[in-house]
């Protein structure tokens, strides 16, 4: 019986290690660096706080605010599908969709090829935690 506590024991603390590295994918960041990748979106996107919507909706508290959930922004049906399946824009779905868009979200009208290195995405996240005034 003790044997088999222990190695209980030993499997959550194996599963625990397995999550910290899951959550490892996306963490780490270098917002400064983020800065940079940012501007492969800025034709499209603006961050600050009350920023105009472009071609694509302002990210101002993205991380907060839910999926295609801007006031006066006119989203395709495709984000509008991807709202209702009750996903939220969280660290691990914006790393996701930010691979290629199109294949986390189909029919977004988001044209962009995405970001497929891992780097750049987890820079890219450090620099949208702050820049788009997420509080963690
Ligand atoms: C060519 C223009 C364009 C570029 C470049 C672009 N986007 Fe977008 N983005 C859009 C459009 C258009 C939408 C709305 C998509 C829809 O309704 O399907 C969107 C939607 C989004 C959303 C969802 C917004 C919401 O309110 O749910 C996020 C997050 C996002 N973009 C992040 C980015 C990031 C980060 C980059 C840079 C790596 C980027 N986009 C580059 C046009 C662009």
């Amino acid at each position: 019986m003790k044997s088999a506590l222990s190695s209980l024991a030993a499997l959550a603390l194996a599963l625990t290690f397995s999550g910290a590295a899951l959550a490892a994918d996306w963490e780490g960041g270098d917002a400064t660096r983020g800065a940079k990748v940012f501007k492969k979106c800025q034709a499209c996107h603006t961050v600050e706080k009350d920023g105009p919507n472009r071609v694509g909706p302002n990210l101002y508290n993205i991380m907060d605010r839910g999926i295609a959930a801007h006031a006066d922004y006119n989203y395709s049906k495709g984000m509008k599908a991807f709202a209702a399946t009750g996903a939220k824009w969280t660290e691990e779905t914006l790393f996701q969709y930010l691979v290629k868009p199109s294949a986390l979200v189909p029919g977004t009208n988001m044209s962009f090829a995405g970001l497929k290195k891992e780097g750049d995405r987890k820079d890219l996240l450090a620099y949208l935690e702050t820049a788009t005034g997420h509080q963690k």
